[in-house]
């Protein structure tokens, strides 16, 4: 199976297929202490940095903003809403078991999040399960794209051999997302509408 990792002595880079089009690989990502700034092709601007204790209400805020069908894509049930205590999960991470990074809007007040990208280590496998998400109103510019790299990225940091998570089958934009990376889907056995997708790293 092809790597989607490669190492020498001092680092590792993700080798991922090219991408589909120019919009894909859009945005431009300057370096600053602050974070990484991002730029779209649409002139908008994001920071994306991990995420942060102080990221609960900007999370919350972002969970009212959501479709009924965008919550189902990213928790796989339905949600009215998204209790604190699991909004202060979500944002007090274990760095050593998880990763998260956020895309945040700071050309607002208070700054919107407008897209986070996860990680959760299963030590046992040496894997990892990762979930996605973008504001509707900010898809389609390769910010999706940007958020499964660099969770492929860290995860190839991080020595795992795998990459997974659950899609459901109707999430066409995920599963062409996740195609288009290199990702392999497989049926879940027992569960009609939902595939496991998976990336193999090393
Ligand atoms: C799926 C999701 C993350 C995509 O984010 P995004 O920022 O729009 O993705 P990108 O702009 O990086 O798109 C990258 C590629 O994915 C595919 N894609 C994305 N949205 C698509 C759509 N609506 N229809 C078809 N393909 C789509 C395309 O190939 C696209 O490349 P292109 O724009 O050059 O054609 C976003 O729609 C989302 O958050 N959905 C709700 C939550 C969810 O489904 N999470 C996944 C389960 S964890």
């Amino acid at each position: 199976m092809t790597s989607a990792c490669e190492s020498d002595s001092t680092t590792r880079h993700a080798q991922l297929p090219p991408r589909s089009s120019e919009r894909f690989a859009c945005p431009r990502i300057v370096t600053t202490p602050h974070g990484e700034v991002v730029h779209t092709a649409d002139g908008r601007e994001l920071v994306m940095r991990d995420i942060e204790p102080g990221d609960i209400a900007a999370i919350q805020r972002c969970f009212k903003r959501l479709s009924p069908q965008d919550v189902r894509r990213r928790f796989m049930h339905a949600m009215s809403e998204l209790p604190p205590s699991m909004a202060q999960r979500l944002c007090r991470i274990d760095p050593a078991m998880e990763a998260a990074y956020v895309l945040m809007d700071e050309t607002v007040k208070p700054a919107e999040l407008r897209g986070v990208g996860r990680i959760y280590v299963d030590e046992a496998s040496n894997t990892a399960e990762f979930s996605v998400l973008v504001e509707l109103e900010w898809t389609r510019i390769g910010l999706g794209a940007l958020l499964m790299q660099r969770l492929v990225d860290e995860s190839c940091r991080r020595g795992l051999s795998e990459l997974w998570g659950y899609v459901l089958m109707e999430n066409r934009p995920m599963l062409q997302l996740c195609k288009e990376i290199g990702f392999v889907a497989k049926m879940v056995p027992g569960e009609a509408g939902t595939a496991q997708i998976s990336l193999a790293l090393q």
